[in-house]
């Protein structure tokens, strides 16, 4: 029996979403910007796509530019921000444990001159609110890039006060909602950020599209030019079948958090964190209780060594990752986990296990006997 618990690095695509995409690979393949009818009924195909992903998050579908994916999307706010806020006594805060598509963007910027400001986070994972206050100012122009969840430890950030707070400052916010979205309520028409970028493959679409909202009446400035598709904000004939299969995942995972699918997923997600800890000596739940999504275990077990655990666990079947999938290979500690304060030791020894709404009571035993197996087998008793 194989068992994924990686779903945050990406998640199985829904066979519904394959569905979904699949007459616009055979039948209408036709260009949406081509006049005759075909390609006109693709375009509204696309439009009804748009319409699914601002259902999602309560914006305005003209709000919605498609885009290759979710790093695209940060990368697109931000230097469109850099450009508006201009980098002569301008400021950029961001919180120590963005992803990289966050981070290394941000980095480029304080390479040429940008005041780019990393902000800490508290033991359980959530940005440190008065320290992010302190570092506002709002007699400079500015922005903020603050996750609304984090991808190793599923921490809902406090963005609705990050955000108030950077609003009355005079500062524009983007946010990271890569892992929020379709998980936890996402609501820009609730928390008035400006930009906020999402992946498809997050949650159940597939790998090679995302979004970004742009709120009507912010400055934007395209990072990729040409022929002018997705209203001059994101040229390049558009990926149809890709942006069908988002529109769809959007709607599933709507419903699936206002019918209890989700709620479902962190029962699962307990049930695990309470096995481990009843089954296994000397294991740690990591971040925060209250504030998380519910699909992700992020635990330590002492005296283990996540690299060692990871194989054994492959070769039993069950899939997860230590940290998140862009630092596997790399013989770093996590910064996330660095930034909440772990030692190295107890930042090598974590995993992270992530759910979806495929993952069954079966396979949570499973994993549990496995992993119960293999901490045994590492720590040599
Ligand atoms: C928080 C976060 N931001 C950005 C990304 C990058 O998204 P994509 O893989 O669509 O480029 C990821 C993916 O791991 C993520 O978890």
């Amino acid at each position: 029996m194989s068992v994924y618990l990686d779903s945050n690095a990406t998640s199985q695509v829904h066979p519904e979403v394959v569905e979904a995409m699949m007459p616009y690979l055979k039948e209408a393949w036709h260009n949406p910007s081509s006049g005759y009818r075909a390609g006109r009924d693709v375009k509204a195909a696309v439009g009804r796509a748009r319409e699914q992903v601002a259902e999602l998050i309560g914006a305005k579908p003209s709000e919605i530019v498609f885009t290759g994916c979710g790093t695209e999307s940060n990368n697109m706010a931000i230097k469109s921000l850099a450009r508006e806020i201009g980098r002569k006594a301008s400021k950029v805060l961001v919180s120590e444990i963005e992803h990289s598509a966050v981070l290394r963007p941000t980095d480029a910027m304080a390479a040429v001159g940008f005041d780019v400001e990393r902000v800490g986070v508290d033991t359980e994972g959530r940005l440190d609110l008065e320290d992010f206050q302190n570092r506002l100012d709002s007699s400079v122009p500015g922005f903020i890039s603050i996750m609304w969840a984090n991808n190793e430890t599923g921490v809902v950030q406090p963005i609705s006060e990050a955000t108030a707070l950077a609003k009355e400052a005079g500062w524009w916010v983007h946010t990271d909602a890569i892992q929020a979205a379709g998980k936890v309520p996402v609501r820009v028409d609730e928390v008035p950020v400006d930009f906020l970028s999402i992946s498809g493959h997050k949650f159940h679409a597939p790998k090679g599209v995302g979004c970004l909202y742009i709120r009507e009446g912010s400055p934007f400035e395209p990072m990729i030019r040409g022929g002018g598709q997705e209203s001059g904000r994101r040229s390049g004939t558009e990926n149809v079948p890709y942006i069908m299969g988002l529109g769809k995942a959007a709607e599933i995972m709507k419903d699936e958090m206002e019918n209890g699918g989700m709620k479902r997923v962190g029962e699962l997600r307990d049930l695990l964190e309470e096995s481990l800890a009843a089954k296994i000596k000397g294991v740690q739940l990591n971040g925060s209780r209250e504030h998380r999504t519910a699909n992700v275990a992020h635990v330590s077990f002492d005296g283990c060594v996540a690299s060692q655990m990871l194989p054994l666990l492959d070769e039993a079947g069950v899939q997860c990752s230590a940290g998140s999938a862009c630092m596997t290979g790399k013989n770093q500690p996590s910064h996330v986990q660095k930034a909440m304060g772990f030692s190295d030791e107890r930042a090598f020894s974590s995993l992270r296990l992530s759910l979806s709404i495929f993952t069954t009571e079966e396979e949570i035993d499973r994993a549990v006997e496995v992993l119960a197996w293999v901490v045994r087998d590492v720590r040599g008793n």
